[in-house]
């Protein structure tokens, strides 16, 4: 067809040509329509890369992402430019829970549900719950364990703006041994098996082959995260929370493999034993850690692994064990790991652990979540570090600091704002009165966002 090959040049270069035009066409397109642009105007800010807070600062929001963050003095908000007007206000980056359950509500306890409901229920409460925690002004959560797959689908239903929610870092059901803490114990034998039978196959695990078996479905269909039960718990029947249940060749295997793909392992470990085991494995995360020895917060320190520490949650499960009629042996587990749990955060947050905000919300009601914050520092931290803990370090954690965790340019427009500086009191975020994810507003108890110059 081409005489020569020059002619092929000549021909390749119009293609180039024509497609430049035609680019050049929709970057016209495009530049007709910028992404509208917000400036917040901040009375104090904490950005969360330091523990410090800056006074009057404006953030350029252009769509879902920060542009910009500078001095008011040197940023030029032109006139009739749209302002979120939080000049009297203490902003501060969307909160991250590393530990939630959203499908799980908390004003009822009782084992029979779970043979009573069917999953739509849970995708009832996800939806009210997701909101929930969005107004509470967690702009993200890492949602640890659930049923197959509704962790996922709850991501996808609100990244594609259809419900109101928080950002989703999903996992599947947690990955326990037999008769552990995510088996379905105290029924006879085959009830289980009746129930979900498809849960089952993603979620009990016994040996390292069916452990990398139920890793790599889970990858398959769609989770950002693993989560394995290392140890036994509180909330379950029929087993104890110090003892170890997942071996360590088990978890070294789930590390393996999650690693493989890309995504890392939360592991539910209270005893000292599954705690240890967890780490070295090259687990990412201890949740709960309640029983943690000496020896297991120095292996902690040594391999950068995050505690994500639930340590709210004992005055709400031992205030509410009577009006739920929690059975005597969950009440008895609880008194054993409450207070410990506290102690050796405290512990834990003196020797240097790398800590990260997490709730096991869906165990206490979701939306209460800043509650635990009070608790961080009465047990050792400075409000500025509870806070760093369920913002840059929360992202971190969940491998989301590219977009989210502090509020610089580039990152995703997800900021709160309260009327209190909560570096004196950290209290003040139990009542946040501003939310905005993705530049979105979803809360403005303040009318800061109907300021138009
Ligand atoms: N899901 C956990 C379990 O059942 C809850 C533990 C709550 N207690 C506590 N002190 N953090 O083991």
């Amino acid at each position: 067809m081409f005489r020569n090959p020059s002619m092929l040049c000549r021909s390749l270069l119009a293609l180039a040509a024509f497609s430049a035009v035609i680019s050049g066409a929709f970057a016209q397109a495009a530049a007709s329509a910028p992404p509208p642009t917000v400036y917040v105007k901040a009375g104090h800010l904490f950005d969360a890369t330091s523990d410090q807070l800056r006074d009057n600062v404006v953030l350029v929001i252009e769509g879902e992402r920060i542009a910009k963050v500078g001095p008011a003095a040197q940023v030029a908000i032109p006139a009739g430019a749209t302002v979120v007007d939080l000049s009297q206000d203490w902003v501060l980056p969307g909160l991250i829970d590393c530990h939630t359950h959203l499908e799980s509500r908390a004003d009822k306890y009782d084992p029979i549900n779970e043979v009573k409901d069917t999953p739509f229920m849970g995708g009832f409460n996800g939806v009210v719950n997701a909101r929930q925690t969005l107004q509470a002004g967690f702009t993200g959560v890492r949602d640890l364990g659930s049923q197959p797959f509704f962790a996922v689908d709850l991501r996808r239903a609100i990244d594609s703006g259809y419900i109101p929610g928080p950002r989703v870092v999903a996992s599947g059901p947690a990955i326990s041994i037999t008769g552990g803490h995510g088996d379905m114990n105290g029924f006879a034998p085959g009830v289980e098996n009746m129930m979900y039978p498809a849960e089952r196959d993603f979620a009990i695990a016994d040996g390292p082959e069916q452990v990398r078996h139920a890793v790599r479905e889970q990858i398959k269909y769609g989770v950002d995260v693993i989560k394995i039960l290392a140890t036994g718990g509180v909330l379950s029947l029929g087993d104890k929370p110090g003892a170890e249940q997942l071996t360590y060749e088990e978890m070294k295997m789930a590390a393996d493999e999650a690693h493989r793909a890309g995504r890392k392992v939360a592991a539910h470990a209270h005893g000292a034993e599954g705690i240890k085991d967890a780490v070295r494995a090259g687990i990412d995360s201890i949740e709960h850690g309640s029983l943690i020895d000496q020896e297991g917060i120095d292996l902690m320190k040594a391999h950068g692994t995050y505690l994500v520490a639930d340590i709210y949650n004992d005055d709400y499960i031992l205030g509410k064990a009577i009006e739920f009629g929690l059975p005597k042996e969950n009440v008895d587990k609880e008194k054993m790991v409450g207070r410990l749990q506290r102690e050796n955060f405290a512990k834990a947050v003196a020797a240097g652990v790398k800590i990260a905000f997490g709730t096991d919300a869906g165990v206490y009601p979701h939306g209460d979540n800043a509650k635990q914050f009070h608790y961080m520092v009465k047990f050792g931290m400075t409000p500025a570090g509870a806070i760093r803990a369920a913002t840059s370090s929360a992202a971190d954690l969940i491998d989301r600091s590219k977009d989210e965790g502090t509020l610089e340019a580039g990152k995703y427009a997800d900021l709160i704002a309260v009327t209190a500086n909560p570096l004196d009191r950290v209290e003040v975020l139990e009542h946040v009165s501003f939310v905005m994810k993705g530049g979105k507003v979803y809360k403005d108890e303040l009318g800061a966002a109907q300021a138009v110059r």
